[in-house]
């Protein structure tokens, strides 16, 4: 199993799950982070960290949004690893629950 970052995290990138993972197994994009599945050790320390709720197990991704556990694998390939929080966009609070931001996801 793997933890998956799911929509929520797009534009909002609070960066505090990169903190607590023992085995850096974030990736880091312009606007979006990812778990890379094949070194996420289902420690569960990410999940609550994140401030908007982006984080799931596998298993327990929410409807509609089952595509992020490819999305996470593909670019976790493709992204650098990020093991240190960096400082947040500034207006991420104002992108917090806002639905269908996957479209605003850059590359
Ligand atoms: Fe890292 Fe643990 Fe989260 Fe997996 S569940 S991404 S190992 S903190
Ligand atoms: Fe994203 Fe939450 Fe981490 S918003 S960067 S998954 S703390």
């Amino acid at each position: 199993m793997t933890f998956v970052v799911t929509e929520n995290c797009i534009k909002c990138k609070y960066m505090d799950c990169v903190e607590v993972c023992p085995v850096d197994c974030f990736h880091e994009g312009p606007n979006f982070l990812v778990i890379d599945p094949d070194e996420c050790i289902d420690c569960t320390l990410c999940e609550p960290e994140c401030p908007a709720k982006a984080i799931f197990p596998e298993d327990d991704v929410p409807a509609g949004q089952e595509g992020f556990t490819a999305l996470n694998a593909e670019l976790s390939r493709a992204w650098p690893v990020i093991t240190q929080r960096k400082e947040p966009p500034a207006d991420a609070k104002d992108w917090d629950g806002k639905p269908n931001k996957l479209p605003l996801l850059e590359r």
